[in-house]
């Protein structure tokens, strides 16, 4: 005998839980399934443990997407006041840390256990560790086979299995397979806000700076963002890089602008007047972190004092510095992505309720969506504000 509910929700990540909590308190039985053994898994993670949970800024210009219109409706409906306003309630201390990013004073557990008493207040039925073996539409909807030969039963089903990235962590892809399995269109999928990899050469070269964190303006094509950017032992990481990522493409090169609020000609040409004989290394060493000092001026090929390095001199090192260009290997892939990039077609769905315009009662929200944010609170942000227009419809 299957069981019936008024909704089905697959995945308890951020979305669904959020999709859950709103149609529940509207009155709708629902059925939220996970095959994780906890829910929220990548909040718990996010964050470094203190989850971004959204971003005060958050505009549609924050997020890539085939059609960059299609956040706007839910992004308007569900702000990240309206999520401020539910953290509050739920008396939940939280700091803004830089650019509008809003974080848990405590633990990002805290916005799980605050999920979870507005779920049970809300009436839903959440069961873990259930794998989906099967869906399939019905005249009345969808009837799903879970684990231990049950069936369940619903008019509506809402996918929110989130996208690929850190399989480790239970990321599977379902929602992709049951959009082909419906016949729906898919923007190409790669991983996003990861860190980026160097061939052995430059790698080799670029070995001594491991760990080291400057300032930068990273740029790909028209895109640049200014953070901070780490030298790894696999190549380059740190906010400005993970942001740049979802823009590059393999091939692509990227321009690095070390310390991009410095004028660092004037720099070298004041420190010329002061003290001809010291090495550009020992100037730069005042600025950067030394060993990135002498990492530039041997890349400048400069062997010799300041005193003797014309302003064309000058001028070249500070090319090297603020103009580093860089051809990534490629990414570390899924294994570290914070995000999928691309997934369900946006035109393929109604921007309002998040339905499947061809195929009535089948809803996508969060990740799995082609709608991807930046680093920094944006895509918790998608994730709430998708999941609560949908939430409102179904
Ligand atoms: P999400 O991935 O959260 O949830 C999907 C759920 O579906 C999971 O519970 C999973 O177990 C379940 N599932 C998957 N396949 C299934 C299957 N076959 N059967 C049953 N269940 C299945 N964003 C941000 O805004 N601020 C931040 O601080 C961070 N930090 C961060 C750190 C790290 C390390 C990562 C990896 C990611 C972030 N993010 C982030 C991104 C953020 O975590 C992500 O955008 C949201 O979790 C997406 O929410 P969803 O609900 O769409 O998917």
């Amino acid at each position: 005998m299957a069981r019936k509910f008024d909704a089905i929700i697959l995945g308890a990540g951020a979305a669904g839980m959020m999709c859950a909590i709103r149609a529940g308190s509207r009155g709708r039985r629902v059925l939220l399934l996970d095959h994780a053994r906890a829910p929220g898994e990548k909040i718990r993670i996010s964050g470094g443990g203190r989850c971004n949970f959204t971003n005060i800024n958050t505009t549609p210009a924050n997020y890539l997407s085939a059609n960059p219109h299609f956040a706007k409706s839910a992004l308007a409906r569900y702000t990240p006041r309206d999520f401020l306003d539910l953290v509050e309630r739920h008396g939940i201390s939280w700091h803004e840390k830089t650019l509008g990013q809003l974080f848990c004073d405590n633990s990002a557990k805290d916005i799980i256990r605050m999920l979870l008493s507005e779920m049970q207040a809300a009436g839903v039925t959440m069961e873990l560790q259930q794998e989906i073996l099967s869906v399939e539409k019905t005249p009345d909807g969808y009837r799903l086979n879970i684990s231990g030969g049950q069936t369940v039963e619903a008019p509506t089903l809402v996918i929110a299995t989130g996208g690929k990235s850190i399989p480790k962590m239970g990321a599977t892809g379902l929602a992709y397979r049951i959009a082909e399995q419906f016949d729906l269109g898919l923007v190409e999928t790669r991983p996003g806000l990861v860190p980026l990899t160097l061939d052995p050469a430059l790698l080799e070269k670029l070995a001594p700076l491991s760990g080291i964190a400057v300032p930068a303006e990273v740029r790909c094509g028209k895109t640049s963002f200014r953070e901070a950017l780490l030298f790894t032992h696999r190549g380059l990481s740190g906010p400005a890089i993970l942001q740049i990522s979802s823009y590059w493409r393999e091939g692509d090169g990227i321009t690095l602008k070390i310390e991009p609020d410095l004028d660092i000609l004037a720099m070298l040409k004041a420190a010329r007047r002061q003290n001809g004989r010291q090495a550009p290394q020992t100037a730069l060493g005042e600025i950067l972190p030394k060993r990135l000092a002498q990492l530039l001026a041997e890349k400048a090929n400069t062997a010799v004092p300041l005193a003797e390095m014309p302003d064309r001199a000058l001028e070249a090192l500070c090319q090297e510095i603020q103009a580093w260009q860089i051809v990534p290997a490629g990414s570390e892939g899924y294994r570290t992505a914070e995000v999928t990039l691309g997934g369900i077609d946006t035109r393929e769905l109604d921007s309002r309720t998040m339905e499947a315009r061809r195929v009535p009662g089948l809803h996508f929200i969060g990740e799995c969506v082609d709608v991807t944010g930046w680093l920094g609170g944006y895509n918790f942000q998608w994730a709430w504000a998708s999941g609560h227009v949908c939430g409102e419809a179904i």
